[in-house]
């Protein structure tokens, strides 16, 4: 018996911008030599799949769409979904193999060499890059709506003593309301994100809340509002303003990361993309994701010396020490992140303009050599990642560790502001994945006074041994 999923290669093919909607596919068979066909080797049932194809030569992927019939009982298993593409998005493309990164089709080299945080940005959400005045326009709007309600001062007040992830996920939080009442659009937390992460760390350093200066440049206003003085003194320097600037848009978008997932699944329900945003920036607070770039300079730290650089290359291979070796590995580049090479080579030009003899720097690149050389790091194709050097720069800057997944968001922004404009309002399904189940099987209720004697139920916490 043959199951046929509908709708042509062609429909879906010729649809490939974001949002398509399933409803309207038309049941059509036979989707010629694009396809595949799933057989339930059980019960002989197959299924013929389209195969989609990237307009950049990435992977194809096997469209599931409304996989129906005999196959209604059967779902794919896919932890972590390494095997899966969750949506069609037209914003970044990856190839891990090669070490590709774009925005919209442009090289992310070239767009680090010749562009401006403010132009990817405008490039990320408009999908173009923009004439002269369509990005004075832009700036300016970005300059207009940088201010933050009192409300969301006092929720950075509040949370002084916390990480300033939490301060910021707070912040953020506080400027949402109920979609689509919203007062903020998702591109003016571009122009808000500044103001909050700045002020995220004068706040919890001590200092007072500032305001943003207007009358700076987008990056040079972030960097004003993080180091000023309370009378506003602050003496800019071009090298790195030109840094800071480099890694947001290292960091602007990297399409289905956790991160941007997540805003994505909690936009996915009909929520204010500015609270899916705040959900995105949680995400990222994690060692395995943006917080890596922290845990970094903690485990720099803690090697302390380059003689002991084996012995922690040893941690991180032992399968009985969770150890692993921050800043060393991606789920997606295999042999490189093109965005390390870009920033190790600004960590030097960054680091000699501040004349910062950095032991830390030492040990990072002895660390790179070493585990480049190791049997185990290149038959798992672990290379260092972004987050292996912009912790370096951020650090000769005089940022706090603590302060680097901030930062790193403050660059996410562009690309979550994108991705939350390109799924709002278009009719990409609730994300709501199935899972295998495992657990027990249907069982009576067991009354309390009968728990005792049932088989398996005493479960004696670790920590109340009297309760045998
Ligand atoms: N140090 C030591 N071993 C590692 C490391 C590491 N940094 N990363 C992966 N491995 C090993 C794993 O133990 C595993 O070994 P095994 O096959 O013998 O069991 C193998 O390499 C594959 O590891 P996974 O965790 O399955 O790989 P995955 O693609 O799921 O994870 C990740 C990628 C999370 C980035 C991982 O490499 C890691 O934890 N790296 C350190 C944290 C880090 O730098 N994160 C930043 C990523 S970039 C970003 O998000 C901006």
């Amino acid at each position: 018996m043959s199951e046929k999923n509908p709708g042509s290669v062609e429909d879906r093919q010729a649809d490939h911008g974001a949002g398509r909607d399933y409803s309207q596919v038309t049941t059509k068979v036979g989707y010629g030599p694009n396809s595949v066909t799933l057989r339930d080797n059980r019960t002989g049932a197959e299924a013929e799949l389209p195969i989609l194809s990237s307009s950049t030569g990435g992977f194809d992927v096997i469209d599931l769409g409304r996989l129906s019939g005999d196959f209604n009982r059967l779902k794919t298993l896919d932890p972590g979904y390494p095997h899966t593409a969750s949506t069609v998005s037209n914003i970044t493309y990856i190839d891990g193999e090669q070490g590709i990164l774009q925005y919209r089709g442009y090289p992310i080299e070239q767009l680090a060499e010749q562009s401006t945080f403010m132009e990817t940005a405008y490039l990320l959400r408009e999908g173009e890059l923009p004439t002269k005045d369509q990005l004075a326009v832009f700036e300016q709007e970005m300059a207009d709506h940088a201010n933050v309600p009192d409300d969301v001062v006092d929720v950075l007040y509040a949370m002084r003593n916390k990480h300033p992830m939490a301060m910021i996920s707070a912040a953020v939080t506080a400027l949402a309301d109920e979609h689509p009442q919203s007062q903020v659009p998702p591109h003016h937390m571009i122009a808000k994100m500044p103001t909050i992460v700045a002020n995220a760390f004068r706040i919890s350093r001590g200092d007072d809340f500032m305001e943003p200066d207007k009358n700076r440049p987008y990056t040079e206003r972030f960097l004003h509002m993080c180091f000023a003085d309370d009378r506003g003194r602050y003496e800019s320097n071009p090298v790195l303003t030109e840094a800071m600037d480099k890694i947001f848009i290292l960091h602007a978008d990297h399409e289905q990361n956790a991160s941007t997932s997540t805003a994505r699944t909690v936009v996915s329900t009909g929520a204010d993309p500015v609270v899916a945003i705040a959900s995105g920036i949680n995400a990222l607070w994690g060692p395995k994701h943006g917080g890596a770039n922290q845990a970094v300079l903690l485990m720099l730290d803690e090697i302390g010396t380059v003689d002991r650089i084996p012995e922690f290359v040893a941690r991180a291979k032992d399968k009985d020490d969770s150890f692993r070796l921050m800043g060393f590995g991606h789920r997606i580049y295999k042999n490189f992140d093109p965005r390390a090479r870009i920033i190790k080579a600004h960590a030097d030009e960054v680091l000699s303009s501040l004349h910062v003899q950095d032991e830390k720097l030492a040990i990072a690149r002895e660390l790179e050599q070493i585990a480049l050389q190791d049997e185990y790091f290149i038959a798992r194709k672990l290379y260092p990642n972004v987050d292996f050097y912009s912790g370096i720069i951020l650090r000769a800057m005089n940022f706090p560790p603590n302060m680097f997944t901030p930062i790193f968001e403050q660059g996410r922004i562009a690309g979550q502001v994108a991705h939350m404009e390109e799924v709002v309002g278009k009719p990409d399904p609730i994300t709501r994945p199935y899972q295998l189940y495992q657990g027990p099987k249907k069982r009576d209720f067991v009354p309390m006074e009968r728990r005792d004697d049932e088989p398996g139920m005493t479960i004696v916490p670790d920590d109340h041994p009297e309760l045998v």
